[in-house]
């Protein structure tokens, strides 16, 4: 997708392509590199370069960015003495070892623009001056500690920190918001840069999907540059998707769409696109005058606001109207403006308007999803054992342990399992007041199953990822298995210590309403089993899936939890962008020839309110859709990653869902 993409940056008027690198991926085990496929960052940096284009590379490493554990990777919390992003020896040591590699590689290729390569700007960290403020001395030490190092890789180019008024010269501290026209750079030789406006904002599992109208986010740009700023970069220009288990732990969704004027599937979203192509072109006609003079500002009215950049060699005047409500007139050099409410004009040659922010001339196209064909699927199926103290692979320990300490992120998945002995005595065995089990799980989705039968689910949301389980557990005189199968939904971004924050059934667990009383089952020994037996098997993959037997034709059940599902589809004619509907489905994950599309979650409905939106002034809790309607129904399946026939679809559905209502689509502008 990338040469189409970039392409499409370049013709919506952008000059420079930021992106951030993500070091879990690059470096999925200790001193063990990855730069292929859609890792392969030289590739991508040439791309550009050929294109035209410059590159601003935000190295982080640590990135934040909604990614699975803020980019880090997850043995990085093993080492042992590690804190993530202070002052302590084996972080600054990984990070120093990560951060020569990706310099070094794009020196080797001679990427940076010192060398004649298009990376123009570097940035390291991310957003750092909220932890140093949490965390003192040793955060302060660290920021200056990092910023040493960075400078002392020679790159050529300059280095900047977003969020970090303190950034030591000759680091260019940035701004990131939604609004950065009156951030200034803590010297003023520095100049004024945006990082990170946001476009949008993302979607969460649970959430519904945000979106910003572009009249506020071309005023947000023009009011930037009008105040002297130099560079602003869209978060995000186009967001794609986060394929695998590469989203956070803040249940966010396989889309990263972010409401960008590319969109997730790599079209253009009008009138965003085309709306900000006029901007850039009018901030571009303005240039010779921005960079030639100081501006002159002025205030005709309530809420009016002129800017006027005139030297020898050029004019340029921004006629700004910031009442949210009420549009007005102003009158400049003569002649009447008229000015939308929240809106700023260009007059790249201080008499001709060629843009308003919020006068949208082009039109609003709705992308569609068109079902190629309405013909189902033929599905296999294979369904997937509630895992028990008596498989192979289970081992035990004492008491609750962790999930990512025993899973090191490996799987979403790790069974919790416990026998409970009952006594034929048990009062509840004759007046069927069944006891309660009670587990406390912090997170972030938990399936419980007594004697291999489910007895629940419980998952948290995008403001509460703890748990409870309350409820009364159907228990027989004799043994009884309980198996609890704690499933992660991508682990934390960020904060501080966050390499201390926990997943899983945790507890206290207790049964209550037995003879006795209450039993705690916290500090018992407990058996655990990591991951799936379908991913043990390889089921995603083409070998995998061919060594087991798999259900057939009318034996594949519907609404089965914790169920695996096969079929084979060709690759539809044409050019359009594909994605699964799976409106009919639950909870889990989606594999196309072996290469992890990401989680679905379908089964989770988008809470919050619809209501209009004002395009005046925006947040990222204000303009929403898609309210009541699954948080992500869509699930892209990239085109390269397909061949013309026999293609292996796999999904693991955790919660039960109808596979004969999942369909292929296409997307069309
Ligand atoms: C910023 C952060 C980005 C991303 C964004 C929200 O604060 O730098 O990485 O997380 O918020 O989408």
């Amino acid at each position: 997708m990338w040469p189409d993409l970039i392409q499409k940056a370049k013709m919506g008027g952008l000059d420079v392509i930021q992106t951030y690198l993500f070091w879990d991926g690059h470096e999925p085990s200790v001193g063990k590199y990855y730069f292929e496929g859609r890792y392969d960052l030289v590739q991508f940096v040439k791309l550009i370069h050929q294109a035209g284009l410059y590159v601003h590379l935000r190295i982080g490493p640590y990135v934040c960015a909604e990614w699975n554990f803020g980019g880090l990777p997850v043995w990085l919390k093993f080492l042992p003495g590690i804190e993530f992003r202070t002052d302590n020896e084996p972080f600054k040591e990984a990070m120093q070892k990560f951060t020569t590699k990706i310099v070094d590689l794009m020196k080797s290729e001679n990427l940076f623009a010192s060398q004649g390569g298009p990376i123009i700007l570097s940035q390291i960290e991310n957003e750092y001056e909220l932890m140093e403020w949490e965390i003192g001395g040793p955060g302060k030490a660290y920021m200056e500690w990092v910023s040493k190092m960075a400078v002392g890789l020679n790159t050529g180019v300059p280095w900047v920190m977003c969020k970090q008024e303190n950034a030591p010269d000759p680091i260019i501290n940035t701004c990131n918001g939604f609004y950065c026209e009156n951030f200034n750079p803590n010297k003023d030789y520095k100049p004024k840069m945006f990082t990170e406006n946001w476009t949008g904002w993302f979607t969460a599992f649970g959430g519904p999907t945000s979106y910003r109208p572009v009249e506020d986010l071309a005023l947000s740009v023009a009011r930037f540059i009008q105040n002297n700023g130099s560079f602003i970069n869209y978060y995000m220009y186009h967001g794609g998707t986060n394929f695998g288990r590469t989203s956070s732990g803040l249940f966010v969704a396989t889309s990263y769409d972010y409401d960008a004027p590319i969109d997730e599937y790599g079209l253009i979203r009008e009138p965003k696109w085309s709306h900000l192509k006029y901007l850039h072109k009018a901030i571009k006609q303005a240039e010779p005058a921005l960079v030639s003079s100081h501006p002159t500002i002025s205030w005709p009215g309530k809420n009016l606001e002129v800017h006027v950049f005139q030297s020898k060699i050029a004019c340029a005047a921004f006629l700004a109207n910031y009442d949210s409500k009420y549009s007005s007139k102003i009158t400049f050099w003569n002649k009447e403006y008229s000015l939308p409410p929240w809106s700023i004009s260009i007059l790249p040659d201080c008499k001709t308007e060629v843009f308003n922010t919020a006068k949208v001339t082009s039109p609003r196209i709705h992308a569609q999803m068109l079902p190629i064909t309405d013909k189902s699927f033929s599905w296999e199926s294979y369904v997937e054992q509630v895992a028990s103290i008596d498989d192979p692979k289970t081992f035990t320990k004492e008491g609750l342990w962790d999930q990512v300490d025993i899973t090191w992120d490996t799987s979403d998945y790790l069974w919790y399992m416990i026998d409970v002995s009952i006594q034929k005595n048990e009062a509840f065995l004759n007046n069927g007041k069944y006891p309660i089990l009670t587990i406390m799980s912090t997170g972030h989705i938990l399936h419980v199953f007594i004697n291999g039968k489910l007895s629940g689910t419980k998952y948290g949301s995008l403001d509460n990822q703890r748990l409870m389980f309350n409820n009364s557990v159907h228990l027989v005189a004799g043994v009884n298995k309980i198996s609890l199968l704690s499933v992660s939904v991508g682990l934390f971004t960020g904060g501080s210590h966050f390499e201390r924050h926990n997943t899983g059934v945790l507890g206290p667990v207790t049964l209550n309403g037995l003879n006795e009383g209450t039993r705690d089952l916290t500090k018992w020994k407990w058996s655990y089993k990591l991951g799936l037996k379908g991913s043990a098997l390889n089921l995603h993959t083409t070998i995998g899936s061919s060594s087991i037997e798999w259900t057939q034709g009318s034996y594949v059940q519907p609404n089965q939890p914790l169920t695996w599902y096969k079929t084979t589809f060709n690759a539809p004619a044409g050019k359009d962008p594909l994605a699964f509907d799976m409106s009919t489905m639950g909870k889990g994950e989606i594999w196309v020839n072996g290469q992890s599309i990401g989680r679905h979650w379908p089964g989770y409905i988008a809470n919050g309110d619809c209501s209009s939106c004002n395009y005046a002034t925006y947040y990222e809790k204000k303009c929403y859709t898609n309210c009541g309607q699954p948080s992500q129904r869509w699930y892209h399946v990239p085109r390269s990653w397909l061949k013309s026939t026999g293609n292996l679809l796999v999904i693991f559905e955790e919660w039960g869902g109808d596979p004969s209502g999942i369909h292929l689509v296409k997307r069309r502008l």
